[in-house]
This record gives C-alpha cells, structure tokens and sequence, in this order.
C-alpha cells in the first residue's frame, strides 16, 4: 500500500510487501526446496538472492505494525522516541508506540510531515527489505555454507543503504544500464563501480547485469552504436569487477522485456551484437590474470552516507530541490576527467590513509562521524566540503548555536543565514582570477578564522565570500557555500588535489579513460579506454621495458611508446609505471 492507502497492483513485479508474515513464510518455504535441490549440484557457483531489492515503504497494515515494533527496538520507550521525532511541536506527542503510524503522503495531511518520522520510515523500509534478504541467506548458507551468497545492487541507488547490505553479502554485485546514448555514461557508470568496489574495502566486485544494447528506460531507445560495448563493459573490470555479464541471455519474445538487449538478439548468432559479444568474452578471457587483484586504494576519498541523503531530499529545507546524486556527480566528475582514482567511503570509516576527502553536501552527521571528519584534517587530512553540511544530528535536529553546527569550528566560518537562488537565478562568482557562476544555494559566510577562497561578484552578496579555506591542527579544510559552474569547480577541485599533493594521474585524449588495476600477483596494468568515436594516440613514453598490451592480436608496444586507440578502442598496458604515460 502506498502512502496515499493505495493498495499496488497485481500485474507487474515486485508486488509484495516486505512486512507480510505471509509473503516471508512462502520466500522461506521456495528457498528452502531451492536450496535442497542444489545444493551439490555441480553448475551451482553462487546464490543470488531476490532480485533488485528497492525497500518499497509500505503503509499497510502488517507494515505499520512492523513499523511500530521497529521502532521500539530502536527507541526502548515512547518518550525517547517523542524526543527524537520533536512531537511537542504541532500536537504530535505519543503516548504509545502502538499511535505510531506511518508517515502519510503529503495529500492526505493538512501541512507538512514529521521529518524525524520520515526519516526513520525510510530507516526502517531499509531494513525490512534486508531482513528478508537475511532470510533467505541464512537458508542458503545452511545447504551450502562454502558458497558466496549475493543480491545485485542498482548503484547509487536512493532507498537502500548499500554500506548495510555490503556487509551482509560475500560479494558485491551490480546491475549497470547507462544509457547507450548517455554522453555521459561513462562518468555515471564509472562513479557505480568506484562505489562498488568501496564497498567492501576495494574487494573485486562483479557486473552481474548490464545491457548489451539498448534498454527500455527512455521515451525513445536507441540500439547501442557499433563498438561501443567493448570499452563500456571493460570499463568495469578496471575498476576492480571480476566479471561481465548480461540481462539477458536470449532476447525474449514475450512479456514486458521482450524489446531488451540480449547476447542472442531475435536475429540470433548473424547479428552485429552476437559478435560483438563474442569478441568481448574473447578479451575477458585475455585479462584472467586481473581477476581477483585488489586495487591500491586511492588517494582520494568522496563521503557517500545514505541517512544523510535521505534526511537531505526530505522536504521543508530552505530549498526543497537539493537532489544528492546530481552534487555528488559535479564534485566526482573533475575528478575522474582528470584519472584521478576515488574510493567512497562513510563518516565513520577510517580515513587517515587518505590525501583528500571530498564531502559533498552531508546534511545529517552524527557526533561519531563528525569528530571523525574532524580529526581527520586535524592531523594533516585535506577537506572540501559543501554547503548544506553539519546541520542535523541523527534524529534530524538541528545542532544549534550556529550553522554549521557540526562543522563551525573545522571549517572557521559561522552562516548567518541560508539564501538559496531562486530556480534558474545565477550569481557572478570571482576565483583565482577566474570569472564564474553560481547556482541554487548561497551561505551568508562570516569569516570566523578562516579565509575567502572566491567571493561573489554580483547580487545581495556581492562582495562576500562564496568558498573560504581554514587551517586546522596540521590540515586544510575548504568549504563551497554555494553550488559554482563546472569549468569554476573544476578549478577548485583540482587546486584541493594538488594543495592535498595527490599523486598526479595520467592527462589523456577528451574522452579516454585511464585507469590502474592490479593483478592478483602485484602486477600494476593499465586501461586505456577510448570512448569515443575518433581515433587517438596516447603517448606512454619510451622509458617502457617491453610493454605489452594484453588485449592486441601482436601484443608488444612499439619501442616509442606512442598507442593508437582506434574508435572506442581499449588497451590493457602490463606493468606501465605510476608516472606514465
Ligand atoms: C533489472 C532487472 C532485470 C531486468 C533488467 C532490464 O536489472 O534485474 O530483471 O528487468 O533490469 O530492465
């Protein structure tokens, strides 16, 4: 039931509510008879449970009173609860957890909702679904407790809380559709996979689904152009997967997916796809000595926490168009122009290996997370953090005394007030010499010990500072008050790389990737992926001893160094030192 009191359909997919003690009775009951059967037979590698879990919060009736017993195992009594929730305002104070609903859609109340009640809805639809994925798992694992057990994530997926499922799984597993048409599909894909590989320590992960073509996402949905598979699929294993594979094998011919890509299209083994997919398992087949190689970890770490995400699109903000995805893209994507290997990592993590952290717009931060943030510049660690930062504890309360209350002191700015642009408003943005843009959000900054990195040029603020840096204990911390224009984040971003003395990645041809992969034995490769339609010469310089592209017919380089990457061209360079090419 939706949160309107709409009962989903029959007709579709996924129509079951993960709360129902009906539903969990029967999964158990086919995955035990599943497990019996083959358990021991000889093609079972690896379990895969359910399938695409998306956490759908439902508002029936064994939902609420799931919810209900959720929130008293997270709560122990009512009243902390009425604190957590701050139900003194607007009337809402609880005697009982049995009064406790769930939140209603915002057509069925009178004014906004409960945003500590919202919050922990999406907590608690989280966890429902991974309870029943534990289920399942636990049945598995009691058939045949020597194989890996796994369930495809969807990427930066909103609703559910990969870190959690992460760990409850032996293997990472990813379902990937970038449109075939996406310009900037390799960004988004690439940003999946460094997540993906995080995720378990930079552990190899695998592609378990991806489209050989074209999927169904768009209005119009184009075939994938010739060639293009090859980089787009091996752009994964660089980035620490252990495997390609596809949704589907054969293309069907009936049901809602019959227009999907498959490895057999309808026109069967004479197609274009059939071939190209041929070719592609010929070249994964000349990579296996990567499979199971760890990757260094990266001198760069981006902050991804999921609650915080959650509590920041939630509603009755100073702006209420904040989407997380899209800041998280405009501060990862420099960064990846520019080759420069990122891992994802939480608050908590532990982040003194790394040079720079990156945290973009982290709303919600708990005192654990935050004093570990800040300890982490205080020993020499390099920030950028954006705006919209330290506001809320963990119940979605505001830390008072000051915005941001839990990064004032890190960051030596107080911000007097939030002044958000209006939609399609820009502000004059002046750094480094450098003329820019400002969008949608701008701090009222007072400089409390730290200094003004970029000030903005025009409007109600003119004059006043838009990104401030602050020395603290042995470190750097540098903070955007406002969301600038591309070519201007481009610029900060990369002086905070050097400023944090990251060691400098590869420039390469617009369009080429470059990434590093270890081997299992050590050996350090290097992809070079071309996912453009021209022809491009990447120069490894000549001080190579006898490079060797693992995936050319005649696989020696020649004594120059000079590569030539055809039209969505890929090489697998072995043993290409840190600083070429
Ligand atoms: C998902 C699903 C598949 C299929 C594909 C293509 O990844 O897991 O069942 O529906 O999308 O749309």
């Amino acid at each position: 039931m939706d949160g309107e009191g709409r009962r989903i359909a029959f007709g579709s997919r996924c129509h079951y509510c993960q709360s129902s003690p009906v539903f969990r009775h029967y999964a158990a009951r086919i995955t035990e008879r599943l497990a019996e059967r083959y358990a021991g037979h000889p093609a079972l590698a690896m379990w895969h449970i359910g399938n695409e879990y998306i956490g759908f919060g439902c508002h029936c009736d064994a939902s609420v009173t799931h919810f209900r017993r959720w929130l008293a195992d997270r709560y122990g009594t009512v009243e902390a609860l009425n604190d957590a929730w701050g139900t003194a305002f607007w009337g809402q104070r609880y005697d009982s957890f049995d009064h406790v609903g769930t939140p209603a859609a915002r057509s069925r109340t009178v004014s906004g909702p409960n945003p500590g009640q919202l919050l922990d809805f999406a907590r608690f639809s989280d966890a429902a679904a991974l309870e029943c994925y534990r289920a399942e798992r636990d049945i598995v694992r009691r058939h045949t407790p020597e194989l890996p057990v796994t369930t495809n994530f969807m990427g930066s997926f909103k609703h559910l809380d990969y870190w959690r499922w992460a760990a409850e799984e032996d293997v990472v597993t990813l379902d990937v559709y970038p449109g075939p048409q996406d310009q900037e599909g390799p960004l988004l894909a690439a940003c999946n996979f460094d997540l993906m590989r995080s995720l378990r320590g930079g552990k190899p992960w695998l592609v378990l689904e991806s489209a050989t073509g074209r999927n169904l996402t768009d209005v119009r949905n184009h075939a994938r152009p010739a060639g293009q598979l090859r980089p787009r699929s091996l752009q994964a294993v660089a980035r620490g997967a252990d495997s390609v594979m596809f949704f589907q094998w054969r293309a069907s011919r009936a049901g809602a997916e019959r227009f999907h890509s498959a490895m057999v299209p309808h026109g069967g083994t004479r197609t274009r796809t059939w071939r190209e997919v041929t070719t592609l398992g010929k070249d994964v087949a000349r990579l296996a000595e990567l499979s199971g190689g760890v990757r260094d970890r990266a001198d760069v770490a981006v902050v991804l926490d999921w609650e915080s995400w959650w509590a920041l699109e939630g509603p009755d903000h100073p702006a209420n168009d904040l989407r997380f995805t899209d800041r998280l893209l405009d501060h990862y994507r420099p960064l990846w122009d520019a080759n420069i290997a990122v891992d994802f990592v939480r608050p908590h993590s532990d982040l003194s290996a790394y040079r720079l952290l990156v945290v973009p717009n982290l709303y919600l931060v708990d005192d654990a997370g935050a004093d570990n943030i800040t300890e982490y510049v205080r020993a020499g660690g390099h920030l950028l953090m954006s705006y919209f930062s330290g506001i809320v504890d963990e119940h979605d309360r505001v830390r008072s005394g000051g915005h941001p209350g839990a990064f004032r002191d890190l960051l030596g700015i107080e911000i007097d007030e939030f002044a958000p642009l209006r939609p399609g408003e820009t502000c004059g943005l002046r750094h480094a010499g450098h003329t820019g843009t400002a969008v949608e959000w701008q701090d009222v900054i007072d400089l409390a010990g730290a200094e003004a990195l970029a000030a903005y040029t025009d409007g109600e603020l003119k004059g006043g500072p838009a990104v401030t840096r602050h020395r603290f204990g042995t470190g750097t911390a540098t903070y955007l008050g406002t969301s600038p224009d591309r070519e201007t984040l481009r610029r900060l971003v990369l002086d905070c790389v050097t400023g944090a003395g990251v060691t400098p990645a590869p420039a390469t041809p617009e369009g080429v990737e470059a990434v590093r992969r270890r081997a299992a034995d050590g050996t350090e490769h290097l992809f070079l992926l071309n996912h453009t339609t021209d022809e491009v010469t990447v120069d490894l310089g000549s001080g190579l001893s006898q490079p060797v592209d693992l995936l050319a017919d005649d696989p020696q380089i020649a004594a120059t160094g000079r590569l030539r990457l055809p039209p969505y061209g890929v090489a697998v360079v072995r043993d290409v030192p840190r600083n070429q090419p």
